[in-house]
């Protein structure tokens, strides 16, 4: 049972942790020039004990599951010894990742023999060109072949994330697409409607499409919503007993978005994040460096909480610290 828990009544069995900033993809919403060292800000990433001793102390205060995000938490040299150390010794139940799957083909073995409990994957697009023009990186291929190579494994909770962009993966027939992807694989498509981030308005404006488009289509083709449990998260899944996978959808503007936010962030660094678009970001690793101070972090963490706000205020273009969602992982 979760003992975290805000003063709005969420409670959140769920942390998203960043292990690096770094990526190697240049998404147009997220790094179109690449990743650049912040040269503001000399701190390093969160070392291996340092990550070890928070993934303990989330798990006394009852944290189930920790996803690794980045950046692209891959590029990381120590990533497979990172789970490791998670999985045997914090008591974390599950722990994910989310990835732009470059090398997938490469690690699916490793992935497997890791035993993380799930991966996501973000393709944006199941036409090669689209793929390339958006990420900057014509390997579409390659993220499929390693898909494939982890079903060959009998890896279970494959995940497919993509970005819901006007004008270039939001027809008809981009739906389509995915909908023939997921009927015989056992895997969830979710798209993802755009957010405006500290950088990226011109983008923002220019490809904004509201997740509208795809929920019709997908009324409009027998997905019937599944109704959710309590702890389900942002994601409104969508059941079609004629196919094996689920599609989903992320809205962040729709109304109540976040009444069933269940998640908190910390970035790469080691700054608490309590919303995605807040502007309260404390940092709280100087607690994860000897194993005795980890009542003092559990105790930091906890009352950080209460500053937890309500609500975003995307809708009012407020994106509070988030400059780009590669210190955050989405
Ligand atoms: N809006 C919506 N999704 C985004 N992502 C990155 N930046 C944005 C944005 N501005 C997505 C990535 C990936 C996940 C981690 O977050 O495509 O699927
Ligand atoms: Fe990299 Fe993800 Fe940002 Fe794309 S969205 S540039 S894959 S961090």
């Amino acid at each position: 049972m979760s003992i975290l828990k805000d003063s709005f009544g969420r409670k959140f069995p769920y942390i998203r942790l960043s292990i690096s900033d770094v990526c190697n993809f240049k998404c147009g919403y997220c790094l179109p020039d690449g990743y650049k060292i912040d040269k503001s800000d000399n701190r390093s990433f969160l070392n291996i004990e340092e990550i070890g001793r928070l993934a303990k102390a989330l798990s006394e205060l009852g944290v189930s599951k920790i996803r690794l995000t980045g950046g692209e938490p891959t590029v990381r040299k120590d990533f497979f010894e990172i789970v490791k150390i998670i999985k045997k010794n914090s008591g974390i139940k599950k722990t994910v990742i989310t990835t732009n799957g470059y090398r997938l083909d490469k690690i699916a073995d490793n992935i497997k023999n890791s035993g993380l409990d799930g991966i996501n994957i973000s393709i944006d697009s199941l036409n090669a060109d689209t793929f390339k023009k958006i990420t900057g990186h014509d390997r579409l291929g390659e993220i499929l072949k390693g898909i494939k190579n982890l079903q060959k494994l009998n890896f279970k909770n494959i995940k497919i994330n993509a970005v819901l962009l006007k004008g270039v993966n939001d027809t008809e027939k981009d739906f389509n697409n995915w909908a023939e992807f997921i009927k015989n694989n056992e895997i969830d498509f979710r798209y993802i409607e755009l957010m405006q981030t500290g950088d990226n308005l011109d983008y923002f404006n220019n490809y904004h499409v509201p997740a509208k488009k795809f929920t019709d289509y997908l009324n409009n083709n027998n997905w019937v919503i599944q109704t959710f449990g309590k702890d389900a998260g942002p994601s409104k899944n969508y059941l079609n007993p004629k196919f094996k996978g689920k599609f989903g959808v992320i809205a962040p503007y729709s109304k109540d978005f976040c009444k069933s936010c269940n998640r908190l962030r910390i970035t790469a660094k080691g700054d608490l994040r309590l919303c995605l678009f807040g502007n309260t970001g404390i940092n709280i690793r100087h607690l994860m460096q000897k194993d005795s101070q980890i009542e003092e972090l559990k105790d930091l963490i906890l009352k950080q909480l209460n500053f937890k706000k309500e609500s975003h205020y995307l809708e009012i273009g407020e994106t509070g610290l988030t400059k780009n969602l590669s210190t955050t992982g989405g």
